[in-house]
């Protein structure tokens, strides 16, 4: 669905960005599944679109907020020098809270939703809480990549970016790079 090369696991902050733009991706693809929802009802376009986008979001994002909770988080407030280690700490903080909210909106709203509709069993979905986690994981992957990703590139040296890439690889049970 997304036809762009996947940079290998030595390039770790590029494939970040990159599961971040496919984040975006699948958002929008959410709201074009309410449009096509309410003009062609369940059709089998709608329930392949709502299949992939329940896959996407069980495998690669579960895979990507494992990365970021588990090693980059830490490694970039570790790396931090004194000065604006408390700073970055905060921020991370706040990332942690935001995917917590996330995976309860997903699990409890916007997944059981799509299910459905990937089951052809009902022919809508929305509501407050799909608009609350589509327009959280926008501000989030925002936040990311415009405060936090410019800090890991100032502040992990190349040794603590090959770590990071190859507990990536590790996790998917992947060659690195
Ligand atoms: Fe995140
Ligand atoms: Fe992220």
């Amino acid at each position: 669905m997304c036809a762009v090369p996947v940079p290998g696991f030595d390039r770790p902050l590029e494939l970040i960005l990159q599961v971040h733009r496919r984040i975006e991706h699948r958002c929008a693809l959410m709201g074009r599944l309410v449009e096509h929802l309410a003009e062609r009802g369940c059709d089998a376009d709608a329930r392949a679109t709502a299949g992939h986008i329940v896959r996407f979001f069980d495998e690669d994002v579960a895979r990507h907020h494992e990365d970021e909770e588990l090693e980059f988080y830490d490694a970039v407030v570790a790396a931090a020098p004194a000065p604006d280690r408390a700073r970055v700490a905060a921020l991370v903080a706040r990332l942690r809270s935001e995917h917590a909210e996330l995976q309860s909106l997903w699990a409890d709203a916007l997944r059981p939703q799509l299910v459905a509709v990937q089951q052809g069993r009902v022919a809508w979905f929305g509501g407050s809480e799909i608009e609350r986690c589509h327009s959280l994981y926008i501000e989030h992957t925002t936040r990311e990549n415009d405060e936090l990703l410019p800090l890991a590139e100032a502040f992990l040296t190349s040794a603590q970016l090959e770590q990071l890439g190859r507990g990536m690889a590790a996790r998917r049970g992947r060659p690195y790079p």
